[in-house]
């Protein structure tokens, strides 16, 4: 382990998107280890930017010494959730206590707008101390165990920021069919070049933009005693196959079938858990509506998916769009709060901000 960084402060910066997930990841293990495997389409525009700034502490060891800002300010619910964070990871990345931590986070998306903030801040919180580890220990890891490694870590920041470390289509949970399946970490789905699934579009309705009434630990935790729950992990693993194959296809009826009945069984869940959790609007059941009977009468290629809130993701393709859109302002954004919705597309995956430092 190298020792040539002595009275430097480095600073390092990641870009790390958001994910929304087709099959949901719902319930977990210990280890936040998934009781089921899930898929998700990376985001493009909605997006954490995340600086570590780092410099050695005079005497090594010790407890973390980390100050944290989000968008300027100190937060303290946040900064007690990242240092616990930190404090779970001594054992893996154990230089962390030999270095003054100044992490400096900003969201480009509104809080609440159904864009889970936890996948992209702890997916850019990850690379930024896997670029640490690289520079303080100088060993620098080729860019697949990189970004395995990444992804193992935001694991345990957040499930779903697993997979915001890649871009594409992304999976997480081992199943048969998918050859470097794992329940540590994330891997890109391989897309065919040609395929329009490299030009999906995910245009979120905001219904509601109310701080959600529940956190994403208590609906997991919601899933332990669940009636449901052998039966949950079936339809979901099957799920996964049957979604890889519509993937790999391009059966994109299959894959409005999948993604729906995910949705739909994430809320049934949800609703069904004790005391039950209603997240659904009147107007997401509208919208919901709206998308079937709009699909029904174009035979356009769209298809709806939610997570644990009241807000709905349309998802279709780039070649098709110029259809959808006046869809989306004329009809769906009477359902919408303030008629407002966020435009955004699968994107390409978390980018490094800063220049690679090698001492
Ligand atoms: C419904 O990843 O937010 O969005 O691991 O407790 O941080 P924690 O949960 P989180 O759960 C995401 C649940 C979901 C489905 C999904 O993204 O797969």
């Amino acid at each position: 382990m190298t020792t040539k960084m002595n009275d430097q402060t480095i600073k390092i910066g990641w870009k790390a998107p958001s994910n929304i997930a087709l099959v949901k990841y719902w319930g977990k293990r210990a280890g936040q280890l998934p009781v089921n495997g899930s898929l998700s389409i990376t985001l493009e525009k909605s997006t954490t930017t995340t600086f570590l700034t780092f410099s050695r502490k005079l005497k090594s060891g010790g407890a973390i010494e980390m100050e944290y800002f989000f968008h300027g300010n100190k937060q303290e619910k946040f900064s007690e959730k990242i240092l616990s964070l930190l404090n779970s990871l001594i054992a893996e990345l154990p230089f962390l206590t030999d270095f003054r931590l100044v992490i400096e986070s900003e969201n480009n998306f509104p809080h609440s707008a159904g864009i889970a903030s936890s996948a992209s801040s702890m997916a850019a919180l990850a690379l930024c101390l896997v670029t640490m580890e690289e520079i303080v220990t100088n060993v620098y890891l080729p860019e697949a165990d990189f970004f395995k490694r990444a992804s193992t870590l935001a694991r345990q920041g957040s499930g779903s920021a697993c997979r915001s470390v890649y871009g594409g289509i992304v999976s997480w949970g081992k199943i048969a069919s998918i050859r470097t399946s794992s329940d540590q970490y994330a891997s890109p789905f391989p897309v065919n070049s040609e395929s329009r699934i490299n030009h999906l579009r995910d245009t979120i309705l905001i219904v509601s933009s109310e701080e959600k009434s529940l956190s994403s630990s208590s609906g997991h935790a919601a899933m332990a005693d669940h009636p449901y729950w052998e039966g949950r992990r079936v339809q979901a693993n099957g799920n996964l196959e049957l979604i890889t194959d519509a993937i790999r296809n391009d059966d994109y009826q299959l894959l409005s079938k999948i993604s729906e009945n995910e949705a739909l069984s994430l809320h049934a869940l949800l609703l069904s858990s004790s005391p039950g959790i209603v997240l659904l609007k009147p107007n997401t059941l509208r919208i919901i509506e709206e998308i079937r009977r709009f699909r029904e009468a174009t035979g356009l290629d769209l298809l709806f998916t939610i997570d644990a809130g009241p807000n709905v993701h349309l998802i279709y393709f780039e070649d098709q769009r110029e259809m959808i859109m006046p869809f989306v302002s004329k009809t769906l954004s009477q359902f919408c709060e303030n008629g407002t919705w966020i435009d955004d597309k699968i994107g390409t995956g978390p980018r490094l901000l800063t220049p690679k430092v090698e001492l």
